[in-house]
């Protein structure tokens, strides 16, 4: 996921996926170009459409980095 991609690369981002991939937090907030959005295999439902209806400045074009792979 984009989450193991900052863990993995020890890349600094204050905060950034404070659950761990738990799907918990929101934290992990990514927002795509529409075209990347529309490569994505799949889109944001279930409980990552529920955690991302409380992230901070949500688009159309909104995932969760812990749940993009
Ligand atoms: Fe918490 Fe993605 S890391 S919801």
């Amino acid at each position: 996921s984009f989450l193991d991609v900052v863990v993995n690369n020890s890349i600094s981002l204050e905060g950034y996926g404070a659950c761990e991939g738990t799907l918990t937090c929101s934290t992990c907030h990514l927002i795509f170009a529409q075209a990347d959005f529309d490569q994505l295999p799949d889109k944001p439902e279930g409980e990552e459409g529920d955690m991302l209806e409380l992230a901070r400045g949500v688009t159309d074009t909104s995932r969760l980095g812990c749940q993009v792979f």
